[in-house]
Parts: structure tokens; C-alpha cells; sequence
């Protein structure tokens, strides 16, 4: 069942920011990030892999458990959510900003334009010291991670790891997204990790009304103005349809 009230809400929007974490991707396969870790994996927290203290003391270990994950979502299609998004933010040009927390980049495989990816991309590389001038990419050596003959730089996943700041303009733009919002959607998302969780707070106490998606409770639920008791998938399909 659709909910008519929260469809009012979008039709009427002026702005519509859009905040999804990791269970926006649940229903195309891709564990969320505090979900138990299967198989070799399930002796880790994913808290003490994904640190770069972790990665320089461990960088093989972390690296393989990259590969793991860019293995697993490489396999995996965007869902009926992701396109129902993807293909609202087309039919309203300008009317919807897009946050993500996701690196697994299914926003944009589904034709998302302009989504705001505020904790990067498990799809790309970057130096792990960036300061470092002597690389270059061309004369990697191969290996887990691959490293820089010289001078041993090594690359890392081009994600933000805990304790690491967010891409500044990807923040700006998330800022930007939620000064200008009079409705956010969080879809998907724990919560608990800030300051991703702080966009949706800061929404709410502007006056902008926040819809909450998500099967379980989450620490934004005190905020939402209405909480959909949904997965994402169907609950977009319906949400989003003109
Ligand atoms: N539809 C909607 N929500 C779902 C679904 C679904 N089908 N399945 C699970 N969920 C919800 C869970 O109930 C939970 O609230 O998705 C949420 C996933 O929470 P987390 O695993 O904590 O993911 P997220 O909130 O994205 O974590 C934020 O923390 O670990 C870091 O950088 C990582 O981006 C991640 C960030």
C-alpha cells in the first residue's frame, strides 16, 4: 500500500533531499555494513578493517577484504529503488538531490545523475599519502595492495574510512542539498554514523518535514515526520510513481 500523505508530501515538494545508506542496496544483494560478515570474513568488524590505522597495519588483510566487496558488488544490479529514483530525479530536473552513504555505486549504474557520494567510491583507488609527489599510477607493481616501486607508496580504496573527514565538496553539496530541502527521504540508513546522520537532523531543524524508510528502527526516527516500515524497493516504486 502506498502511503497518500507521504506521496502529497512529493508531489507537493518543492526541494526533495534524498539520504540512502547501506539497505538501499540490500534487496540487489549487497549486506548492509553492520549485518554479521560471512565466510572468511567473519572474524572481522568491519570497524577495525575500515581505518586507515587498520590499513598501514594491516594493508593486505584490508585490501583483500576491499576486493571482496568490489567482487560481491560487481556482481550485484542496481534495484527497482535505485532506478525509481534515479528516473524521478529525470522527470523533475533540479527537484531532487540525492545523498548517498553507498560506495558501491548502483545510484549511478542506475542512471543517477549528480548523486552526492559523501563517503566515496569502493569502485576507485587513491594514494594512501596522497603528500607523496614521486608516483605514478603507470608504474604500479602489482600486489595486495599494488605499491609504487620507489617509493613503497601504496594505493588504498577511495572510500572515507571511520575517523577520516568526508570529501569537502561532497559535503558542501549534501549542505547545500538540505539548506534547500522542504523534504527529505531517509532511506535505508542505521543513523548512527555522523556526520551523514547530522544531514537529516539539520533538515528537520529547518523545518523541512523527513520521511524515514527503513524495516527496523533507526536513531532518526525520533526526527521523521512520518516512518515508512518498508523496504526500499516497493516503498520507492509506489512513493515515486507520477
Ligand atoms: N530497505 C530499507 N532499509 C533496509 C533494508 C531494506 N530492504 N534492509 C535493511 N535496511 C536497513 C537496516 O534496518 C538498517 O537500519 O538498512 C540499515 C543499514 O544500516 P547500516 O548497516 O548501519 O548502514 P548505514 O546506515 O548505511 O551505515 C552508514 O557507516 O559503516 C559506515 O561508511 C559506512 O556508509 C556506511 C555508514
Amino acid at each position: 500500500m502506498s502511503d497518500q500523505g507521504v506521496r502529497s508530501w512529493i508531489r507537493d515538494a518543492r526541494h526533495i533531499a534524498v539520504l540512502t545508506g547501506a539497505g538501499m542496496s540490500a534487496e540487489s544483494g549487497v549486506p548492509t555494513f553492520r549485518d554479521a560478515q560471512t565466510g572468511l570474513w567473519a572474524q572481522f568488524n568491519p570497524q577495525d578493517l575500515a581505518t586507515e590505522e587498520a590499513f598501514r597495519a594491516h594493508p593486505q588483510r584490508v585490501w583483500d577484504w576491499y576486493q571482496f566487496r568490489r567482487d560481491l558488488v560487481r556482481e550485484v544490479q542496481p534495484n527497482a529503488g535505485h532506478y525509481a529514483l534515479a528516473a524521478f530525479a529525470q522527470r523533475h530536473p533540479g527537484r531532487m538531490s540525492l545523498i548517498t552513504q553507498n560506495v558501491d555505486g548502483l545510484h549511478q549504474r542506475a542512471g543517477h545523475v549528480g548523486a552526492i557520494a559523501l563517503h566515496g567510491s569502493l569502485l576507485q583507488d587513491r594514494w594512501l599519502d596522497a603528500q607523496q609527489a614521486c608516483c605514478s599510477v603507470e608504474a604500479l607493481e602489482d600486489g595486495h595492495p599494488p605499491r609504487c616501486p620507489v617509493c613503497g607508496n601504496l594505493r588504498r580504496p577511495a572510500v572515507v574510512w571511520f575517523g577520516e573527514h568526508l570529501p569537502p565538496e561532497a559535503l558542501a553539496a549534501a549542505e547545500a542539498a538540505v539548506q534547500a530541502c522542504d523534504l527529505m527521504l531517509v532511506i535505508g540508513t542505521s543513523g548512527v554514523v555522523y556526520p551523514a546522520a547530522g544531514l537529516a537532523l539539520g533538515a528537520h531543524q529547518r523545518g523541512a518535514r523527513v520521511v524515514v524508510i527503513n524495516p527496523e528502527p533507526t536513531e532518526l526516527d525520533p526526527v521523521a515526520d512520518r516512518v515508512l516500515r518498508e523496504r526500499a524497493a516497493q516503498c520507492l516504486l509506489s512513493l515515486l510513481e507520477d
